[in-house]
């Protein structure tokens, strides 16, 4: 009876979920569970079409800013200072492409791909994550978005190697959303050899100690990593 009557109170509330088909949702929710206060950073910020229905972050930074109120930054190295944020929201390129002669390839690689390959791509995300670390205070909230990629025929599972990495930082994966895509542009050429990727994730990591040891390398890693007082369990 309890038990009913609570999951009644959450429906009242909005049953948050782990996947949604609307960015603007996953972003909503993710402030109400997680940062109640908004997002203090956004080091990738673009055109800020995420916060087309919430707050936008009063520190606004991209290597390439498109509009006014963005300063030009690398999120590797930001003009911040330690354990300065409570919350950030990250999100970098997830494709590559640069021709031989430097220029850009692609429509959608244009803007949002700067980087030859995939290595390099992963490369930027470690030591944006180590930046993110050193910028946020204890128990502060980075908000990655991520997805998967193929390239040179290879599957790249890119949130494994995001995950791996934060832990190896000092973060601790405290949810994952799912955003599923209605369409996507789908090349005509040749013979499909992979699922198209429709979905892309928002993973949430709170600063501090994982407490699960997902592999025995990481364990140790894990372990090592500065940790906090655990944060108040009344969301899940
Ligand atoms: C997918 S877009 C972000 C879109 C943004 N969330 C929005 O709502 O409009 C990725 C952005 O990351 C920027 N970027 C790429 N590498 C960067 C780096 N090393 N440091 C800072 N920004 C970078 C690009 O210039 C691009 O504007």
């Amino acid at each position: 009876m309890q038990k009913g009557l609570e999951a009644e109170q959450t429906l009242d509330k909005e049953l948050v979920k782990s996947v949604y088909k609307d960015q603007q949702d996953i972003i909503r929710v993710v402030i109400r569970l997680y940062c109640p206060k908004g997002i203090d950073l956004d080091p990738t910020f673009s055109l800020g079409k995420f916060y087309s229905t919430s707050m936008p972050p009063r520190l606004r930074f991209d290597i390439d800013p498109q509009i006014d109120g963005v300063v030009k930054a690398d999120c590797r190295n930001l003009p911040l200072g330690n354990e300065s944020v409570a919350s950030i929201m990250f999100d970098p390129p997830f494709i590559v492409g640069i021709n031989s002669d430097n220029t850009r390839t692609g429509i959608i690689n244009g803007r949002f791909g700067a980087y030859k390959s995939v290595e390099e791509l992963w490369e930027m995300y470690h030591g944006a994550l180590k930046e993110f670390h050193r910028l946020l205070k204890p128990n502060g909230i980075l908000v990655f978005k991520c997805q998967d990629t193929i390239s040179g025929g290879k599957q790249y599972l890119s949130h494994v190697e995001v995950i791996n990495s934060a832990i190896q930082k000092g973060f601790y994966p405290i949810d994952l959303f799912i955003l599923l895509a209605d369409n996507r542009i789908i090349d005509p050429r040749g013979e499909q050899q992979h699922a198209r990727k429709f979905h892309s994730y928002f993973i949430v990591f709170r600063k501090g100690k994982c407490p699960v040891g997902y592999t025995e390398a990481q364990a140790p890693l894990g372990a090592k990593a500065t940790e906090y007082p655990p944060e108040p369990d009344n969301n899940e």
